[in-house]
């Protein structure tokens, strides 16, 4: 699956991720209250058209804006909603939500429990092994979001306190499979085939998630998902299919955001589509300061040109 990452995992690069095999890709996290009030980008994040099945994660604190803002997403074509209980960005945990929540159990039960009552569709939760290593409460989390009716859980190999330093821990993850009965897919540090097999391993879990690995290689989820189901190595499509996509992508943000707004918001995904693609520094400086949207589109063409001398020779 398709990590959600705030700005990263827009609607261009969800569909991408399913179009190339991702069993699920999940929207950046959408926040309740903004979400309610109309602001627009929260309205952006949730948007599903042409990813099936459509999976938006929640962020927020209070049960009754989150059930609200759930049952509207749903209503809206969401399929899957998701709960943020991971974040460890200080501006959602400062505001008591995302990882936060992890401190509070009984409050967590009580939003998690609104959300899965307001929701037409599917509830997921995503966490981390706890707020810090004093307090690894995922299995707990875990079973008291099942007994009100999760249906999946995801587990990031950290704590709140680890934010994304260290090697996420994949074995710690086990307690929370045996916690529950439901699906868990374990989160963190997923860049390769071996990697996914030795998370599974590790901690028995029934699927894997991938998030900054597939930056620049929205590919790779499926990649991965196929060579789990079928054997064999990682084949990721061909160069052409791979340019073709990076250039629907920001055509997509382009179209979406328009010139301005779309070329800043894509810098990320160009930066990180031509570094994969191994452009020079020089085409990769210029790709992501140039204010002209066709030039954008030339270059991002152009970088992975490389690659297609490589293929020849
Ligand atoms: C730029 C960025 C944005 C993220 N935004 C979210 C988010 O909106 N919701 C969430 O649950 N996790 C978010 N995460 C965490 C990822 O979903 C994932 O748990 C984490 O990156 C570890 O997986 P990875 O090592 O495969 O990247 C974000 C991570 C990054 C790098």
């Amino acid at each position: 699956m398709l990590a959600p990452m705030s700005g990263v995992s827009d609607l261009g690069m969800r569909r991408l991720a399913r179009r190339f095999g991702a069993s699920l890709a999940f929207s950046e996290m959408v926040a309740a209250e903004a979400f309610l009030e109309g602001d627009a980008e929260a309205a952006v994040r949730a948007e599903g058209e042409g990813v099936s099945p459509h999976a938006v994660q929640l962020v927020g604190r209070e049960p009754a804006a989150m059930a609200e803002t759930a049952r509207r997403v749903a209503g809206a074509g969401a399929e899957i909603i998701d709960i943020n209980m991971g974040c460890p960005a200080r501006r959602v945990s400062g505001a008591l939500a995302g990882a936060a929540l992890m401190r509070d159990l009984d409050h967590a039960e009580r939003l998690i429990s609104a959300v899965v009552q307001a929701s037409s569709v599917p509830v997921t939760l995503k966490m981390r092994l706890g707020w810090d290593a004093a307090s690894l409460n995922a299995p707990e989390l875990a079973a008291r979001a099942e007994r009100v009716g999760v249906q999946m859980v995801i587990v990031h190999g950290r704590t709140r306190a680890q934010f994304y330093e260290g090697r996420a821990d994949w074995t710690a993850a086990r307690a929370v499979v045996d916690a529950v009965s439901v699906p868990v897919v374990v989160n963190g540090d997923c860049a390769s085939l071996d990697d996914a097999v030795a998370m599974l391993t590790c901690s028995g879990a029934q699927g894997v998630m991938v998030g900054r690995a597939a930056v620049g290689a929205p590919w790779l989820v499926g990649a991965i998902s196929r060579a789990l189901a079928e054997g064999g190595p990682v084949r990721l499509p061909g160069v052409d299919l791979r340019r073709e996509a990076a250039v629907q992508h920001l055509d997509w943000l382009l179209g979406k955001l328009g010139v301005r707004a779309g070329l800043r918001h894509a810098r990320k995904h160009l930066a990180a589509y031509a570094e994969a693609a191994g452009a020079s520094a020089a085409l990769r400086l210029e790709l992501v300061t140039t204010d002209d949207a066709r030039r954008a589109t030339v270059l991002l063409e152009r970088a992975f040109d490389g690659e297609i001398l490589e293929d020849a020779a």
